[in-house]
């Protein structure tokens, strides 16, 4: 066994943080939180924290959770909105409440309790784009009566305006052999407000165990829910399939999905040996995460895998 972080591109604000740690013998989770702190505080990305892409009323709702792959305890919060990190709420969840997942106004209140830090997270220049999508999109009977509008065919239009990009997920195998998950993210723009992704859905946006590996998703979430994607890699490594064949199977279960959203998902997994696989479904162009193993100076970037659906 040899220890190892998998994050991805959106990760490249906490990726060093995470790694240094790790390579200092820290523990997973807390590795995890520090990273995902980093890039939730950096507004140069636009898909998790503060700076994300609002949801179609101009807010942002922001979703993150942890695994602990020892335990299995999970801590969520979902479309959570004005603090600045909602990593540190979920973790939160995971190590005080009897509960796994907390949104909305209930998840503000918690995150109030704790004395969590708030923030306005929707910055200037998304600010501008949403108005430029409202002034485009929003009819002028509908902008009188705005927000008490039906959002439902507005809500088709849900994107990423940066293509490509999207949650942060982290995935790591420590010195203690043990594997932890963590992802956070703002979810698509102009997404109908409530809607939750599968960041902070255990076992869609992420599942960790440590005797056999974990798992965690980028993309469409509305897939990854239908697919429970990332509890279906690890329950296959636990069936017996290899790390790369447990990642084929999944795939195949996002290639039987009719109906609905049909978009890009990327796949990210490692196992308890220190293995790793980073597959992008149905994605436009060439994307890349970041790998570190034990013994590497630095994390360094590698090419995702592509598969077609
Ligand atoms: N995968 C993130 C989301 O669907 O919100």
């Amino acid at each position: 066994m040899a220890g190892i972080l998998v994050t991805n591109s959106e990760g490249t604000p906490g990726v060093g943080r995470t790694a240094e740690m790790l390579a200092a013998g820290a523990g997973g989770l807390d590795a995890i939180e520090a990273g995902i702190r980093l890039v939730e505080a950096d507004t140069s990305i636009r898909t998790v924290g503060r700076g994300g892409w609002p949801n179609l009323l101009g807010e942002v709702e922001l979703d993150a959770a942890m695994i602990d792959g020892n335990t299995f305890r999970s801590g969520a919060v979902g479309a959570l909105k004005g603090f600045l990190h909602p990593i540190t709420i979920a973790r939160q969840v995971l190590e005080q409440l009897p509960h796994e997942m907390l949104v909305g106004e209930g998840a503000a209140r918690f995150a109030r309790e704790i004395g969590a830090a708030t923030s306005d997270n929707l910055i200037p220049d998304s600010e501008r784009v949403w108005r430029e999508w409202f002034a485009a999109n929003v009819s002028e009977e509908d902008r009188e009566k705005w927000p008490d509008v039906p959002l439902a065919d507005l809500c088709q239009q849900a994107i990423d305006p940066e293509k490509g990009m999207d949650t942060t997920v982290f995935l790591s195998l420590d010195e203690q052999a043990e594997i932890m998950a963590g992802v956070s993210t703002s979810g698509w723009a102009w997404k109908y407000p409530g809607r939750l992704g599968d960041s902070p859905i255990i076992g869609a946006g992420c599942y960790a165990d440590s005797r056999f590996g974990a798992a965690a998703c980028t993309g469409a979430g509305e897939m990854t829910i239908r697919a429970g994607t990332s509890r279906a890699i690890v329950l296959y490594m636990k069936m017996g399939l290899s790390l790369e064949k447990a990642v084929d199977e999944a795939i195949d279960d996002l290639r039987q999905l009719r109906g609905g959203l049909i978009q890009r998902v990327t796949i990210h997994a490692i196992d308890k040996t220190g293995a790793h696989r980073v597959v992008a479904v149905n994605a436009t162009e060439q994307l890349t995460y970041w790998l570190w193993r034990e013994g590497d100076d630095a994390p360094h970037a590698e090419p995702v895998e592509l598969v077609a659906l």
